[in-house]
This record gives C-alpha cells, sequence and structure tokens, in this order.
C-alpha cells in the first residue's frame, strides 16, 4: 500500500466539516475589516524566501523545500506566505503611495520540520497582512482582527505574548549588546547557539537548550534599548489593545524567526496545545519591499496554524458534527421519489438535507437523523401521503405537525 509523504495529511470527509467552518469563519471576518483576499502560486523563485526571511534563519536554512526545475531554476515551494505576498504587490503594483492595501490568504505552506503533533511538512495558513501605514493603529488592527476570528471560532481563551524589536538603530545597539554578553558564555553555549552567535545572536533568545536558557535569563533587554521612536510605537501598540480589552503579556525575549521583522512583534500560544503551543504569530516588517527590490512600504501582519487552530477546538470540544437542516425519512421506499423532490426544492432555498439511499426501516433512518444534528425531520408516511402531506418534526422541541406538499415553499429554519 502506497502511504502519504511523512509529515503531510489527509483531510477526511469525516473532519472536512471543521475546515469550512473556520475557513467561512476567515473570509467573512476578514470582509469585515476590509481585506481582500490574495492568491498567489504554490511555489516561488527561491531567492523571493532567501531574501527575506533571512538566511541564517532556521527555515532558510534547514526547512525548505527547494529543488532545481528542468529548466535549472532554482523553485522552493512556499514555506510562509508574507514574503510571496509582497513578491505580488511589488509585481502588479498593487499599493500606491500613502494608501493602504489590506490582504488576507489561505492555503497551503510546506517546511521540511520534524514531524509531530501540530507539527506537519505541509500544513495550512490563515493570514492578513495590512500594507502602507507606519503607524501603531496598524499593528492594534491585525491583533483585533485576529483576536475577532478567534473568538468567533470560539477560542475565548490562549495568551498574546508582545515585544518590540524597536528600530534598526536600536536593534543594532541591542544586538551588540548581545554579541558582548554571549562572547564572555561562548564556550558554554550548545552549538546551534555558538553559530547564531556569529551569524544572527538574537536568534539565541529562541533556544530551547537547558543550558542556553540558564545563560539567556541574565542576558541583556531589549526594553533597555528603545530608542523614543520604539518607544512611543510600543506604547500606543499596547494603549490600543488596551481599550480594546485584549490582554497581553510582554516578553521582551520574543523573537520570532523570521528576519524581516522591527518594532512590533507578538505570538498567540494556547495551553490546549502540547509542545507546539504557539498557534500564530506576526508583527511589523518596514524593510521587506525594499529588500525585495520595492519602494519603502511599511506593513504588518500575522498568519495562523489551521491545523493548530483546529486541534485547539477539539480539545474544547467545540466542533459541531456535519450537521443538516432538514432528514428526509421515507417509510416506504415508494415515497423516494417524492423525497427527492422535497430535497432538490430546499436545496434550491439554500437549505442543507439529507435524505436515505439505502432503503433502511424508519427507525434507522430517525438515528441517522439524529446523527446529523438534523434541526427538521420530514417524515414521509403512508397515511400522510393519502392526504398529499408529510410530517415535519422540530428535532429541538420534538413536536411535529402535518404539512401539505404544496406547502413545501413556506417552510423555514
Ligand atoms: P510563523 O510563526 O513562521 O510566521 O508561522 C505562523 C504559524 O504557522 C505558526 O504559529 C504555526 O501555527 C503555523 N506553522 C508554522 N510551521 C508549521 C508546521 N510545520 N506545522 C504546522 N503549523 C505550522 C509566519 O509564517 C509569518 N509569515 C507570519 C507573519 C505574517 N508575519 C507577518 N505577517
Amino acid at each position: 500500500m502506497i502511504q502519504s509523504v511523512r509529515g503531510t495529511k489527509d483531510i477526511l470527509p469525516s473532519e472536512i466539516h471543521k475546515w469550512h467552518r473556520i475557513e467561512k469563519i476567515f473570509k467573512n471576518i476578514s470582509n469585515l475589516f476590509g481585506y481582500r483576499e490574495l492568491r498567489t502560486p504554490i511555489f516561488e523563485k527561491t531567492e523571493v524566501f532567501s531574501r527575506s526571511i533571512g538566511e541564517t534563519s532556521d527555515i532558510v536554512n534547514k526547512e525548505m523545500y527547494t529543488f532545481l526545475d528542468k529548466g535549472g531554476e532554482s523553485i522552493t515551494l512556499r514555506p510562509e506566505m508574507t514574503a510571496a505576498l509582497v513578491r505580488s504587490v511589488i509585481q502588479h503594483q498593487l499599493i500606491e503611495q500613502s494608501s493602504i492595501l489590506r490582504l488576507w490568504y489561505f492555503g497551503p505552506f510546506f517546511r521540511y520540520e520534524r514531524p509531530q503533533k501540530g507539527r506537519l511538512r505541509q500544513f495550512h495558513q490563515y493570514g492578513a497582512e495590512c500594507l502602507g501605514s507606519p503607524f501603531p493603529e496598524a499593528d492594534a488592527e491585525v491583533i483585533i482582527l485576529a483576536d475577532s476570528i478567534l473568538k468567533s471560532c470560539g477560542i475565548e481563551e490562549y495568551d498574546l505574548l508582545l515585544n518590540t524589536l524597536g528600530t534598526n538603530e536600536a536593534r543594532s545597539k541591542y544586538r551588540k549588546a548581545l554579541v558582548e554578553y554571549f562572547q564572555i558564555f561562548k564556550n558554554e553555549l550548545s552549538d546551534d547557539s555558538k553559530f547564531r552567535l556569529e551569524t544572527n545572536p538574537l536568534r539565541i533568545l529562541d533556544s530551547k537548550d537547558q543550558n542556553d536558557l540558564e545563560i539567556i535569563k541574565n542576558a541583556p533587554d531589549i526594553l533597555n534599548y528603545l530608542d523614543t521612536e520604539s518607544l512611543i510605537h510600543f506604547e500606543k501598540v499596547q494603549d490600543y489593545l488596551n481599550s480594546n480589552n485584549i490582554s497581553y503579556t510582554i516578553s521582551s525575549q520574543l523573537v520570532r524567526g523570521l528576519d524581516y521583522y522591527c518594532h512590533t512583534v507578538f505570538e498567540f500560544r494556547s495551553k490546549e496545545l502540547g509542545a507546539q503551543d504557539s498557534f500564530g504569530g506576526g508583527g511589523r516588517y518596514d524593510g521587506l519591499f525594499e529588500q525585495l527590490g520595492g519602494k519603502k512600504t511599511p506593513a504588518v501582519g500575522f498568519a495562523m496554524g489551521v491545523e493548530r487552530l483546529i486541534l485547539i477546538l477539539d480539545n474544547l470540544n467545540n466542533q459541531s458534527a456535519d450537521s443538516c437542516d432538514y432528514y428526509i425519512a421515507c417509510s416506504n421506499p415508494e415515497f423516494i421519489k417524492i423525497g427527492l423532490e422535497i430535497q432538490k426544492k430546499l436545496i434550491s432555498r439554500n437549505f442543507s438535507v439529507r435524505i436515505d439511499l439505502l432503503r433502511r426501516s424508519l427507525k434507522a433512518q430517525l438515528r441517522e437523523a439524529n446523527k446529523y444534528n438534523a434541526k427538521f425531520v420530514i417524515i414521509i408516511g403512508e397515511e400522510e401521503i393519502k392526504r398529499q402531506s408529510f410530517v415535519l418534526k422540530d428535532m429541538q422541541s420534538g413536536t411535529q405537525r402535518e404539512i401539505s406538499l404544496n406547502d413545501v415553499e413556506s417552510l423555514a429554519i
């Protein structure tokens, strides 16, 4: 038997309703906030990612699906969307001077990571990016959008970690201080951190190594290196979140694994997840447009891992099973013809309908109606058919009444 590739998953019919439900929420809430969808190809020229995410980041260094195509061009399956989206916006000149472009996306992404619960090699992200505003209100808007999505999905409790990396100047000063500090402990650091000390010292703060963590505890704090501009921006973001009742924890060691960030960075975490507790993250990336050959364009956004969202919802038991508005049960296979006609009329009015196709007993059909969480059951029985009618049972109240076949159009939910 040929199996699916390690780290990839089929989304089976028994779980697709979960995906449909949250995809609908992504679309609706994004629209309400004025974000429009952008779809880009699943692969890009490798430089789109290597020039943006950072040559020394784990993603570019170890995790990209990169190959030469038959024409000898280096191609990469997208590991994230922000860089691809910026490439597309520059290419199609989607943003004019002094205007705002609000975009969202949903789709598959690819990272060659060690698979485990919540960590896949093909996974899905929903994300939103606000392009054009250098102001903290844009940072706040994307976080408020993320919060609205989570609440609509039924996730009321989560941890939002917030930090700032400041302006480029502030970050440079901080980087210098970090290098000076970690040099003292160079011989005690893990091999990964030793390498990062040479290439990208901020990423040492991301280390999970127990020994590194002890050293990191006393490392210089970014918040002591911020200039006035960085401080004002960060305080204003907090002010907007406070007034919107969005709680957060400031985590001055949050640096995130991608190099394009400046100022605000944030991450969503949930206690419902195990080791992979981070289910979303984002931040400001004012330098990325220029890095990819575009005009200077301030921008901020985030992405959420959809498999991880679904794991949280499964743990919260918040996933309604495959459900329908009407279930049509026939006491005799002869009535299926009428049942199919009623089904067609109801579906043309956008109701979801199930009908038995196995000629099962009425009892078995009613059991199935329960399994589908049907709001109403239409029972086509011998007696009623003689009177050109059927029985309509309200499954919530348990009440039932007789309806004429001519009155199918009057049915509602
Ligand atoms: P990221 O933190 O690399 O950020 O990914 C965002 C989310 O994607 C993670 O929090 C996680 O839920 C999910 N994710 C990442 N890798 C995997 C995996 N191997 N398996 C399952 N889920 C995964 C970004 O990608 C940035 N582009 C976010 C952003 C948007 N920043 C600004 N705008």
